[in-house]
């Protein structure tokens, strides 16, 4: 272990600046995973996560030991995870646990893959790629994706970025500019910063061009004409190495972050709307009130792809100049930037102290 004092030599510059691999990290929704093995990369790490015929879900280094080849082309045979090249059979524990071709007099090869330990939590699959005890390590959570009073929408962020760019896009609410054409936010200013270990929250003073006060309000979400501004507190949370924003009662927005490696991102953004102010929803039987949630899952798609499709944009165009000239300097006006920056870098330190 190397023991590093802030802004030491030693720590990378910011857009190349590792995780802190001991959190919980988001690397699939839960109907992605199944029997058929899934290769996802985690900080550089590639890693197969397949479902056994249990439903239980496993996460190894996608790594055959035997020729090198990559797990996740091949199957789940059982609950072992075979080869595709030899068909050599994998246990979850990361053993060896079969060869098809071995002989009565050989024994079956003491080669071990890593396995990491991994959960289904509200909708996603939650990986903990570091080294410390990962139980005593609280998972986020998303205690609204069940909850029957908020309807939800899913999109994929895929960009070439650092995740600090995203997480800066994310927290720097003054980019409402970017998405005029989407109606969004407005107006957004900085009210008041707090800096806690692990944790940045920014509150602003926004515009709202929604209010989901009726139940037919929620067709704002599709007809512009329907929306009218008015003020509410816009709040923006780092809780590394995942983000949450709140808009007013009405909305709640999760970022949960995938970073596969100094220049490319994955992130899963849930919007949620909450049907919180309809009490009379909420004496209905529950079988309808799921079926209501149920219906209007992804009713805010067109405005969360395209928020993403603009922020993309940006976040690669931050990247792109980023390589080209690493030592030019940005002008900054929102403190939430540089404390979000000292946030990634302390996770950074943290471990390696
Ligand atoms: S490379 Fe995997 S079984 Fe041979
Ligand atoms: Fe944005």
């Amino acid at each position: 272990m190397i023991s590093v004092s802030p802004r030491s030599a030693t720590t990378p510059h910011l857009r190349a600046c590792p995780i802190n691999p001991n959190h919980w990290y988001v690397v699939a929704r839960s109907p992605e995973v199944s029997t058929q093995p899934l290769g996802i990369t985690l900080w550089k790490q590639k890693i197969v996560v397949y479902r056994d015929t249990q439903g239980q879900i496993h996460a190894l280094e996608d790594r055959c030991p035997h020729r090198q080849v990559q797990l996740s082309t091949g199957k789940v045979t059982g609950d072992y995870l075979e080869c595709v090249y030899h068909g050599w059979q994998f246990d979850a524990q990361g053993h060896c646990a079969e060869v098809p071709y071995l002989a009565a007099n050989q024994k079956l090869p003491q080669c071990k893959i890593k396995t990491y330990p991994v959960q289904e939590q509200d909708g996603f699959v939650w990986l903990f790629p570091g080294d410390q005890d990962a139980t005593q390590v609280e998972l986020m959570g998303v205690p609204e994706w069940d909850h029957l009073n908020y309807i939800a929408t899913v999109s994929l962020i895929d960009c070439q970025g650092h995740f600090s760019f995203l997480i800066e896009n994310l927290m720097d609410m003054y980019h409402g500019h970017l998405h005029d054409n989407y109606q969004a936010w407005a107006s957004a200013k900085l009210e008041n910063l707090t800096e806690e270990p692990g944790k940045v929250t920014a509150l602003y003073e926004a515009q709202s061009y929604y209010k989901i006060d009726k139940i037919w309000s929620i067709s704002q979400l599709f007809f512009p004409a329907l929306r009218r501004l008015h003020p509410e507190p816009l709040t923006v949370t780092y809780q590394y190495p995942h983000w949450y924003s709140t808009l007013g009662q009405d909305f709640k927005i999760y970022c949960l972050f995938c970073p596969v490696n100094e220049t490319h991102t994955r992130a899963y953004l849930i919007h949620f709307t909450s049907l919180n102010a309809f009490w009379r929803l909420h004496k209905l039987p529950i079988p309808f009130r799921k079926f209501v949630k149920d219906s209007l899952f992804g009713s805010a798609q067109k405005l969360l792809d395209g928020l993403v499709v603009q922020d993309v944009e940006m976040i690669e165009q931050e990247q792109a100049a980023y390589l080209k000239n690493p030592e030019q300097r940005n002008f900054e006006l929102n403190r939430t930037v540089s404390a979000v920056q000292r946030l990634i870098q302390s996770q950074f330190e943290q471990q390696v102290d």
